[in-house]
């Protein structure tokens, strides 16, 4: 499903470039659950970027489900994005003044499908996270675990083919975080879909099909 070859990022400061990525090779199947771990600054969320389409690499191939990025304009990564990436973070990003409800059905609204089918999907995700009795809170209304899960439910209402995950119970409690790892254990198992995580804690990892760890811009 995705392919990434000898991929570099570096950031300029003014004259020096500053190497964020020195030359990644991965290769995640459909179906995946991989658990990204590593040293803070040794590129993680850098490399999360590049595959979320967020950010381009400065050199290398990445492939995504056999189409080369590289090829694209941005606005054609962005719908790329929307239709086949979920993201979610650490901090939720969840809109505040809206419901758990519109939250979730927020990112459809770039597909301009009717305002029922939107509500419909929305309230099934939330089902499929167990929040089907939260849908009219706010954000401020629910604990972090259930702000989680709702970041979650929006992450996969466009129904992407690849969920990636930086630190999402890096906010959590331990039990907490355990219960958000169930979740994503669970959708990996019963929907077939592709998840990246990226986290700090070994417990996490070792719940993942795969585990691969950066150090220094590469991957050990
Ligand atoms: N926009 C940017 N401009 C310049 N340097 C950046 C930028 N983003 C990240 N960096 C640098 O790239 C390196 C890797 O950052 P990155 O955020 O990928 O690390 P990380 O592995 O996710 O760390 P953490 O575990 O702390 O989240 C860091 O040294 C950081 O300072
Ligand atoms: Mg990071």
């Amino acid at each position: 499903m995705i392919k990434l070859r000898n991929i570099a990022k570096s950031y300029s400061f003014g004259q020096t470039p500053l190497p964020v990525l020195r030359g990644i090779d991965l290769d995640i199947q459909a179906g995946d659950l991989l658990a990204v771990m590593g040293a803070s600054g040794s590129g993680k969320s850098t490399l999360m970027n590049i595959l979320g389409l967020l950010d381009r690499p400065t050199s290398g191939q990445y492939l995504l489900e056999g189409k080369e990025i590289r090829h694209y304009s941005d606005d054609e990564l962005s719908i790329l994005r929307n239709q086949k990436i979920g993201f979610v973070f650490q901090s939720f990003h969840l809109l505040p003044r809206l419901t758990a409800l519109a939250n979730v059905g927020y990112p459809l609204i770039y597909r301009n499908l009717p305002r029922k089918d939107i509500e419909k999907r929305a309230q099934a995700m939330l089902e499929k996270v167990g929040l089907a009795d939260r849908a009219k809170h706010r954000p401020n209304e629910l604990s972090g675990g259930q702000q989680q899960r709702v970041a979650i439910a929006r992450a996969l209402v466009g129904k992407p083919s690849l969920l990636l995950a930086d630190e999402p119970t890096g906010a959590l409690d331990s039990r907490v975080g355990k219960e958000i790892l169930d979740l994503f254990v669970t959708l990996n198992q019963t929907e077939g879909i592709t998840i990246v995580i990226i986290t700090h804690d070994p417990n996490i990892a070792n719940r993942c099909k795969r585990c691969v760890v950066m150090e220094d811009g590469l991957l050990k």
